[in-house]
């Protein structure tokens, strides 16, 4: 449509306030309305939107407009909610089916009641719809041509409407910049009872309460930024606002009663000196609201919008020097904090990892009713609840990109009392979660998958678990987790056998926190029935970040970095031995023990690498970095065998075809089989990759730039923040010149 297609030809706007007369002063800012004719009681209201331009015509009374009221194409009503059903009886006999009506009252039942008692059915052109743009300023004087941009508009489209109506109004709203969303008519008035008509309703008895004490007559002059940023609304529109109130009376009243209850346990948690109640609100409302500003800001997890546009672009080239510390392991961070929350006392935690898929764990056990302070400098305080502590959370747990979180948890959830369902992005809900579900089913669990064993996973509670003897048949630390979290809830032994060894960081934190696991070749077993008492973590750096500049350094001529506090547990070292087998210069220093966990500062300088068939037992303890090492076998001489890796293909992507791929693109040639592949080294190339949503495929190819002939482009990164926030400044600071670019 060009700039000056009209969407409308003549509009009818009842009601010329600050939604009214900004509709009009926006559509005829576009162009898109060849006339408006406005209709305000007040004579002094219609003389003002005349001499603003916001009307062409302005009258006091539809009757002015009786006879033209059917030759307009579209009317919109934005009086107070109350008055709308008044307008509908004068309009009904005046339009006939061809003329759109609308409105923008903020509830939408009474709404649709109204219509139906004044037609005497809903009328096929009634587009109920609701622009969710009101503010503390009202009247034609609060006209704003831009309010709607970037703006969104909820319709609630009826069964009886008629769709070229509907394609009516969301073309006005669009062409006004505002972005259209659907809802039905009782989720519309219940979502916004909670999130606008209730802050109301407190704001406005805030002020009153406050402006009613006699003794505190000086409250005002007192008051600071918190009284205003608190109580802006309640200088809204009264009328507006009284209307709203006792036409969504059955959703406020439900909203008002969970806070008058939130509230009844705040006030009593104050009177009992109840310090870890007023923590738990605190902590977890502190979580929430920053959830919602990094929603506002497009940078939360769940704006999977924004996931899609962030991209590297890494100029060819250059060498990394220095000395880092990348973030917490993220393995030791989830763990920590769901051991800690079913512990006795408080665990505190340093060096966490603040990525996205261990804050989903810290979210879900808040959402469990634990409270858990910060993160605030990779600092975490979990106020354990003991074993059978945990809380039925108020809905499903979302786990975003984490598999990990989801096994783990299935393990640990399968024997609460409570029911619960976990889901996950579009990534994790692909992932297989028989391998956990089948052996907690052996074991009493009661789990449903969605078709074909992926998540959501529903799991009843209320089940007694028995232990089992389990040989799993994939190495994974994953599964081995998951049943020995369920066994702590189980009756007698849990036992699991491991075809290979996996990184043991369940079995050494439950040994930290007091729960005896024992290990008997490649057995591990505990007995269910114990408790665990609450310690502090020290969380390492984790070696799968490390290693992607580990590689750097490997390939780069001129590198010499130091990676400084890196966990080196036995079960994750396979990337250490890998590079070396190929020739890395790779040296280990300052190499102590952290709350039983081995680490060391990781020295790495350029050497060229040759080719090596990788031997199979390295698998398991390299499973997350072979995106990277694929990059050095591709900057290596000769060719890499890798077998025996089948599970690379049901990582966050297929990480085997992706990173077939992506070399390809760049000129290498690689073979990919069904367990492995095989990469010939050569000279990287430049060109457009895409990391498939994939933090380590991301990662991988930023570090691929610096031995490629040209410009790498990698395309959805968004991803690397749940493993590596802050990846794209450390590579930047070491050397690597990566830019971030939105596509
Ligand atoms: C993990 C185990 C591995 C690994 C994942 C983290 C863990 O998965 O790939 O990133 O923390 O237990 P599998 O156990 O499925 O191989």
């Amino acid at each position: 449509m060009s700039s000056d297609e009209f969407v409308v030809d003549k509009l009818v706007v009842i009601g010329l306030g600050l939604i009214g007369g900004s509709l009009a002063a926006a559509l005829k800012n576009a162009r898109a309305c060849r006339e408006v004719v406005g209709i305000a009681r007040r004579r002094e209201t219609c003389r003002q939107a005349l001499a603003m331009g916001v009307v062409d015509r302005a009258f006091t009374s539809l009757d002015e407009i009786a006879a033209e009221l059917d030759g307009g194409d579209l009317v919109f009503i934005a009086v107070p909610t109350l008055a709308v059903e008044g307008v509908f009886a004068q309009i009904r006999d005046r339009v006939s089916q061809r003329v759109t009506i609308t409105d923008g009252a903020s509830v939408k039942g009474n709404i649709q009641a109204a219509a139906v008692k004044v037609f005497g059915h809903m009328p096929p052109q009634l587009v109920l719809g609701h622009p969710i743009a009101g503010s503390e300023k009202s009247g034609i004087t609060a006209t704003n041509p831009t309010l709607y941009e970037n703006h969104r508009v909820i319709l609630t489209p009826t069964p009886e409407l008629d769709g070229g109506h509907l394609q009516r109004v969301r073309a006005v709203w669009e062409r006004v910049g505002a972005e259209v969303l659907e809802l039905s008519v009782a989720e519309h008035d219940e979502v916004l009872a909670a999130t606008s008509h209730l802050p109301h309703l407190i704001a406005y008895s805030l002020v009153d309460t406050l402006a009613n004490d006699a003794e505190n007559e000086n409250i005002f002059r007192y008051a600071a930024g918190g009284f205003r940023d608190f109580t802006r609304i309640a200088s809204s529109d009264p009328l507006m606002w009284h209307d709203i109130m006792r036409a969504n009376r059955d959703s406020i009243l439900k909203a008002l009663d969970l806070f008058s209850d939130n509230l009844a346990g705040l006030r009593s948690a104050i009177e009992t000196d109840d310090s870890e109640a007023l923590m738990g609100v605190f902590t977890r409302a502190k979580a929430a609201r920053d959830h919602f500003t990094r929603m506002l800001a497009k940078q939360a997890y769940s704006n999977s919008m924004h996931k899609q546009s962030i991209a590297f672009r890494i100029q060819a080239g250059g060498s990394v020097c220095g000395s880092i510390r990348v973030p917490g392991d993220k393995s030791i961070s989830h763990r920590a904090v769901m051991l800690g929350s079913v512990a006795e006392g408080i665990t505190q935690i340093d060096g966490f990892l603040e990525g996205e898929d261990a804050l989903a764990t810290l979210q879900v056990f808040r959402d469990m009713g634990v409270v858990i302070e910060g993160p605030d400098r990779a600092r975490v305080k979990v106020h354990g609840v003991g074993l059978h502590g945990l809380r039925r959370p108020p809905g499903p747990l979302y786990l975003g990109n984490s598999g990990t979180a989801m096994r783990l948890l299935a393990g640990l959830l399968a024997g609460q009392d409570f029911d619960v369902e976990l889901s996950g992005d579009e990534s994790l809900s692909q992932r297989p979660m028989n391998r956990v579900a089948d052996p907690l089913r052996q074991m009493a669990a009661q789990i449903d998958t969605g078709a074909g064993g992926v998540p959501p996973l529903k799991i009843s509670g209320g089940r007694k678990l028995r232990g089992i003897d389990y040989t799993m048949p994939m190495a994974s630390a994953q599964v081995k987790s998951c049943l020995l979290l369920a066994g702590l809830y189980a009756e007698g032994m849990t036992r699991v056998t491991e075809p290979a060894p996996t990184r043991d960081h369940t079995e050494r934190m439950l040994s930290g926190f007091g729960y005896e696991v024992t290990r008997e070749g490649s057995v591990a077993a505990l007995r269910g029935g114990g408790k665990l008492t609450a310690i502090d973590i020290d969380v390492p750096a984790d070696i799968s970040s490390a290693a992607f500049f580990m590689v750097a350094a490997a390939i780069a001529p001129g590198s010499d970095l130091t990676l400084t506090h890196v966990g080196i547990n036995p079960t994750r070292i396979g990337v250490i031995n890998i590079l070396r087998a190929m020739g890395a210069d790779l040296s280990l220093a300052n190499e102590r023990s952290v709350g039983g966990e081995p680490v060391a500062d990781i020295r790495v300088r350029h050497r060229p690498l040759r080719g090596i068939r990788i031997p199979q037992d390295q698998v398991p303890l390299a499973i997350d970095e072979f995106p990277v090492l694929f990059v050095a076998a591709a900057c290596a001489e000769g060719e890499t065998v890798l077998t025996g890796a089948e599970e690379l293909r049901v990582k966050e992507s297929d990480r085997i075809q992706a990173m077939a791929d992506g070399l390809q693109t760049l000129g290498i040639r690689t073979e990919p089989t069904a367990d492995g592949i095989v990469i010939q080294g050569g000279s990287l190339g430049s060109g457009c990759v895409d990391s498939l949503g994939d933090h380590r495929i991301a990662m991988a190819f930023a570090v691929a730039g610096l031995r490629a002939a040209g410009e790498i482009r990698i395309l959805n990164c968004a991803n690397v923040a749940t493993s590596f926030p802050g990846f794209a400044d450390t590579a930047q600071r070491v050397g690597i010149s990566l830019e971030i670019y939105d596509t």
